[in-house]
């Protein structure tokens, strides 16, 4: 049993969890992610994976992705990325509720699976269901020779290495790096990218394991800001376009291994409902960084102060604005939007980490849930 216990130890690298190190894992699992397919000199993208269906893929009329969980969220985030760049209409669907629901699948459609494990029955099933009626199925999976990836025709895998901790981090990551690019491979194909932009965003994507590393080290200071909401009984995030899914996987994070209740919202519905929880017991998380939308989301902050909820934002470093507003921020590094969401989301992995030790929580292991779910 010592040497048992020694061996996790190892395995944790030092770490106190397998969470935390996962967290701090994570500019090289991106790196990882992105080694022998990026080449942001030459702007030049390789996808091994997905070549023999590059054509189906550019030529597709739609996009299905399915997924479940935080897969489901970089799925939201591909969405978003694949009708900017690309011009193709996407749908995101939960596995579960795609599968029973008779869904319209067309010769031509491309469904794309996104699974950390590769076993999730759902996400396995809506595939068999999708593949029956003539679609061509690309996996985007973690572990390699797992039954999703040997479900479909073809695929990227993530590697990102083993993920331990059932609440998941640098697969999301992983996952939103490896769509990314095959948006961009997609987008370069069809021209409905310039090369400028192209080749910007290449360059973007391989400048962002350094600046998760100095996200990464305002470690500190989220933990103390966790300390002041770590008795909160409700937290609500709030996001605006390529933030919105950050938003629901912060809140997902935080429910996932500390048992507080969270909503994740796109910021403007706020005014729809989430709005009358707002009082002074209501932290509210911001994820307000420098784009299309900072306007607008500067409003709903003015909004929830009103009302006198607790602010804390994730701001754009240099941000002058929003400090004057908000009771806490935490700045992440300056970012082309479609990209930000690998950023922008590290501090709330953080967040939802710090409260979780705080309340005496097991983070890797958390209630009720399992890393894989092979059973409906
Ligand atoms: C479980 C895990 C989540 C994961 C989801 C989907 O609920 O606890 O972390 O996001 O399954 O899993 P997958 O392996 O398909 O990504």
């Amino acid at each position: 049993q010592k040497v048992e216990l020694e061996l996790d130890e190892i395995e944790k690298g030092g770490y106190e969890h397998f969470m935390l190190k996962e967290i701090f894992e994570q500019p090289n699992s991106i790196a990882d992610s992105m080694r022998g397919r990026l080449d942001a000199k030459n702007a030049r993208l390789t996808l091994g994976g997905i070549r023999e269906q590059a054509d189906a893929l550019a030529e597709a009329n739609r996009i299905i992705i399915i997924a479940c969980g935080t897969s489901w969220h970089s799925g939201l985030v591909a969405e978003y990325l694949f009708e900017e760049f690309c011009r193709i209409p996407v749908e995101v669907e939960y596995a579960s509720e795609f599968r029973y629901r008779n869904p319209v699948i067309n010769e031509g459609d491309v469904v794309i699976a996104i699974s950390q494990s590769g076993e999730t029955a759902d996400t396995l099933a809506a595939i068999e269901l999708a593949k029956s009626k003539g679609a061509i199925i690309l996996g985007v999976v973690n572990v390699v020779g797992s039954s999703i990836s040997r479900a479909s025709h073809e695929g990227a895998y993530l590697h990102t290495g083993p993920e331990i901790g059932v609440a998941s981090t640098k697969a999301f990551t992983g996952q939103l790096s490896v769509l990314t690019m095959i948006v961009l491979s997609v987008a370069q194909r069809k021209k409905t990218i310039t090369e400028s932009k192209f080749k910007e965003l290449l360059q973007e994507l391989e400048s962002i394991p350094d600046k998760i590393k100095k996200v990464l080290d305002s470690n500190d200071k989220i933990e103390y800001i966790s300390s002041l909401f770590k008795d909160a009984a409700n937290f609500l995030y709030l996001g605006r376009g390529y933030n919105f899914p950050v938003a629901l996987e912060g809140a997902l994070k935080l429910k996932e291994i500390s048992y507080i209740h969270a909503e994740g919202y796109p910021a403007a519905e706020m005014k729809h409902g989430p709005i009358a929880l707002i009082d002074e017991e209501m932290p509210v998380v911001f994820i307000a960084t420098r784009d299309s939308s900072y306007d607008k989301i500067v409003s709903n902050i003015q909004e929830v102060k009103a009302r006198k909820g607790m602010v804390i934002a994730i701001v754009t470093e240099g941000d002058v604005l929003i400090p004057k507003m908000a009771d806490h921020v935490i700045e992440v590094p300056r970012c082309d939007e479609a990209l930000m969401p690998l950023i922008s989301v590290i501090p709330l992995q953080l967040l939802s980490y710090h409260i979780a030790i705080m309340r005496g929580c097991n983070v890797d292991q958390p209630r009720n849930l399992a890393k894989s779910v092979t059973v409906e």
